[in-house]
């Protein structure tokens, strides 16, 4: 049988961190988009873990969109939807509205143009009072990137000049060009940061 499914080791790392915040920030019920759903199994997860929940994956690259179809067709979650193309770059997003948006991992690894996409989007189709959540590794102002981090920019930016770790500060401001206010920072393990932004 073929199967579709990738792995991304890391998603096994940081799916229990990140579910414990989202727990917290998510609303109990309603339609959650995710922005950069990449292999799938993130999505998955969470919506085992918050039924209450429908979800909706999303990637423009087609190999993602292949293997999260095979990943739910693996799990066969009745709360999640078939994958979207969703490039958070490009204007006129394929979903109207989501009572809440998750975006992990992507913020470094594309152009800065999907980060003000990502706001600009998300800003448009959440209505007032509901979450967005962000998870990655950032630059921070008041203190030094950790080795590991420097590391893990400096072979980003190899492979594509583009990408790279955002300072925090440009990324908070960004959203609050589109209407999308900076709520809170939590720490996560691996020197990664979970922000959550509210629409105004
Ligand atoms: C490192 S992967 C992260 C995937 C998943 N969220 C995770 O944490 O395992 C980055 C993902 O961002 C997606 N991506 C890159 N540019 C994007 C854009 N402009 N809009 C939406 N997703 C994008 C890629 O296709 C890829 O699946």
């Amino acid at each position: 049988m073929d199967d579709a499914r990738s792995f991304a080791p890391a998603t096994l790392r940081n799916r229990d961190p990140i579910l414990d915040v989202l727990r917290e920030v998510l609303p109990p019920s309603g339609l959650a988009l995710e922005v950069a759903s990449g292999t799938g199994e993130h999505v998955m997860h969470f919506a085992r873990h918050l039924p209450g929940l429908a979800w909706q994956p999303s990637d423009p690259s087609p190999a993602a969109r292949q293997s999260i179809a095979a990943w739910l067709a693996a799990e066969a979650l009745v709360n999640v939807r078939d994958p979207l193309d969703l490039d958070a770059a490009r204007e006129g997003w394929p979903i109207a509205r989501a009572d809440a948006i998750t975006c992990i991992n992507m913020i470094h690894i594309s152009p800065w143009a999907a980060t003000e996409g990502l706001m600009r989007g998300a800003a448009q189709i959440l209505a007032s009072g509901s979450p967005l959540y962000v998870y990655g590794p950032y630059r921070r102002a008041d203190r030094p990137l950790e080795p590991s981090n420097e590391t893990f920019d400096h072979s980003l930016r190899a492979r594509d000049p583009s990408w790279g770790l955002r300072e925090l500060d440009e990324v908070i401001a960004c959203a609050a060009k589109y209407g999308l206010r900076f709520d809170r920072l939590i720490e996560m393990p691996a020197n990664n940061l979970s922000l959550v932004f509210h629409r105004l």
